[in-house]
C-alpha cells in the first residue's frame, strides 16, 4: 500500500496544514507529498496557505450539494483521480460518512487537542480547562465513524498551569501538534504504522 500521496483536509486557520507543508519542504515527511488540500470552507485562511505553498486545493461548500453523501462523493472522485493514499484531517470540523470512510478505511487520521478519550468533540481545550484537569495533551488517531473514537496512534501530554487561559493553553498545545503530526504522518507515509484491532504500533 502506498501512503505517500497525501490529501490534507482542513476547515479553518490551517496552522497544522502549514506545519505539515513545512515538514515536507524540509524532508521530514517520510517521503510523503501533500498533493491536495480539501476544505469545506472556501473562505478559510487555510485556502490561502495552500495557494502560497503551491499546493492544489479542492474547495467545496457542502450546502451546494443535495446531501453530505454527494458532497463526499465529489471529494472521493478527486482523491481517486489524484491517487491519494493517505487522508490527514487537520482541523476538519465535519463528521465523515461511509462514502469517504469505506474506500479509505485505515488510511484516514486525525489530530485532536486532548488526551482522548477525554474531551472528544468541539472545544476540547475549553472542555479540559472547565473540567480542571492538571494534564491534557494531543492525540493522533485513526478515524472511524464516531466522533474522535478511532484507535489511538500517538499521544503527547502537557501540564495545565494555574492561571492558564484557553489562549495560553491552546498555544502550547499547538506547538506540540506542529511536532507530533509531521512525525506521525512521516511514519505513515513510510509504511511504518500497523493496526491490529484497536492497537496501533509504529515500527522504528
Ligand atoms: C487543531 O488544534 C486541531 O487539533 C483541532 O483544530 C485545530 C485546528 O487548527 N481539531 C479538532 O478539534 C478536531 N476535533 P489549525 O486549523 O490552525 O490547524
Amino acid at each position: 500500500m502506498n501512503y505517500s500521496r497525501i490529501a490534507v483536509f482542513a476547515s479553518g486557520q490551517g496552522s497544522n496544514f502549514a506545519a505539515l507543508a513545512q515538514a515536507q519542504r524540509e524532508g521530514r515527511l517520510g517521503g510523503g507529498v501533500i498533493e491536495l488540500l480539501v476544505s469545506d470552507r472556501p473562505e478559510a485562511p487555510v485556502a490561502q496557505r495552500a495557494q502560497e505553498a503551491g499546493i492544489a486545493s479542492l474547495l467545496l461548500r457542502p450546502k451546494d450539494f443535495d446531501s453530505r453523501e454527494q458532497y463526499e462523493a465529489r471529494i472521493v472522485e478527486e482523491l481517486k483521480r489524484r491517487e491519494i493514499g493517505l487522508i490527514v484531517l487537520a482541523g476538519y470540523m465535519r463528521l465523515i460518512t461511509p462514502v469517504l470512510l469505506a474506500p479509505y478505511e485505515g488510511r484516514i487520521i486525525n489530530i485532536h487537542p486532548s488526551l482522548l478519550p477525554a474531551f472528544a468533540g468541539k472545544d476540547a481545550i475549553g472542555q479540559a480547562l472547565d473540567y480542571g484537569v492538571k494534564l491534557t495533551g494531543v492525540t493522533v488517531h485513526f478515524v472511524d465513524g464516531g466522533m474522535d473514537t478511532g484507535p489511538v496512534i500517538a499521544q503527547r501530554a502537557l501540564a495545565v498551569e494555574d492561571g492558564d487561559t484557553a489562549d495560553s493553553l491552546a498555544e502550547r498545545i499547538h506547538r506540540i501538534e506542529y511536532e507530533l503530526y509531521p512525525e506521525v504522518v512521516a511514519a505513515f507515509a513510510a509504511g511504518k504504522i500497523k493496526l491490529d484491532g484497536r492497537k496501533a504500533t509504529v515500527r522504528q
